[in-house]
């Protein structure tokens, strides 16, 4: 399955009808930013996720307000065949948020489409097995909890005073981990799923914590294994843009290696108390490399 995200109308035109010079709309985002208008506001996050609710159908169109002012409109185009650039016939699937930081100038979260071969199930290739799932997790849980790294990092929040007790743990864009017939399973993947449940527990048992902290993960690239082995192990599975929603002062907020720009959402939207989220290496800007889980930088707030 992969995603499909069309040209958007801007103010009820096409919006390739209007083109800002580049140095143009970098002056105007830098000026606007500065002022203090952010370019992930809340406000606008939330809309969208209103109207994502909603039952939806060709033909529906969903709005989003761009930095500017102006209106970005994406048509709804459930059950589109598409025969342009997609040589086997691709099917529109189900609407879904697609982030773009700036590719439209001054809309900086884009509507797109999971697209799906005509005549195939929605998740093609073989289903993980829930067990399999299940102990995967559990085996990788079981070698994290007696890791260095896992006791550096208790080591560092139990040294924290916070004026807020944490109440969440959320994990953004921590990726698919179980095994299917194909592939064995992600192990740092499934090592940062264990980092929440074991940060969730420790929380909870320290008085960093509420009695009973909640564990959220974002993530569209989930199978259906993964959803079912995270409900099973208490992490609620939350759709895009959901994650970003729940996060509040009360939050520990956890990222490694996301493909979505997660630093600048929080930054516009939200104060977590703790936030953990991974460096990238310098030495070459053109190939950023992530560094591993630990050396994550951990700051707090
Ligand atoms: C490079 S992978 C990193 C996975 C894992 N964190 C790691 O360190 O190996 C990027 C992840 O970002 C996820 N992602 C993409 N868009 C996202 C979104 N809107 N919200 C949350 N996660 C997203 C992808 O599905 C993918 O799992």
């Amino acid at each position: 399955m992969h995603a499909w995200i069309d040209r958007p109308l801007r103010d009820g035109k096409d919006a390739d009808e209007w083109e800002p010079t580049e140095s143009e709309a970098i002056a105007n985002i830098d000026r606007w930013y500065q002022a203090g208008r952010p370019l992930f506001p809340r406000d606008s996050l939330q809309d969208v996720r209103d109207q994502l609710r909603k039952s939806l159908k060709k033909g529906d169109s969903i709005y989003v307000k761009a930095f500017d002012g102006s209106m970005y409109e994406w048509p709804v185009k459930t059950g589109d065949i598409k025969t342009l650039w997609e040589p086997d016939d691709d099917t529109g699937e189900e609407k879904r948020v697609e982030w773009m930081l700036l590719s439209q100038a001054y809309c900086s979260v884009g509507i797109g489409h999971w697209m799906t071969r005509v005549g195939q199930e929605p998740e093609p290739g073989p289903l993980g097995d829930l067990n399999s799932g299940l102990e995967f997790l559990d085996t990788t849980l079981r070698g994290w909890e007696g890791s260095e790294p896992w006791r550096d990092i208790k080591s560092t929040l139990s040294s924290l005073n916070l004026d807020t007790k944490i109440a969440k743990v959320i994990g953004m864009a921590c990726g698919s981990f179980t095994p299917t017939l194909e592939c064995c399973g992600s192990t740092r993947s499934a090592v940062q799923h264990a980092l929440l449940l074991t940060m969730k527990t420790f929380l909870q048992e320290c008085n960093l914590g509420t009695g009973e902290v909640a564990c959220y993960v974002q993530d569209p690239g989930y199978s259906k294994t993964d959803r079912l082995v995270l409900e099973k192990s208490d992490i609620k599975v939350l759709e895009d843009p959901e994650g970003f929603l729940e996060m509040d002062d009360a939050s520990l907020v956890f990222s490694c290696g996301p493909n979505i720009c997660v630093k600048e959402i929080v930054a516009d939207i939200a104060r977590p108390s703790i936030l953990i989220w991974c460096t990238v290496k310098e030495e070459d800007p053109e190939h950023a490399l992530y560094v591993s889980l630990a050396s994550m930088t951990v700051l707090f707030g």
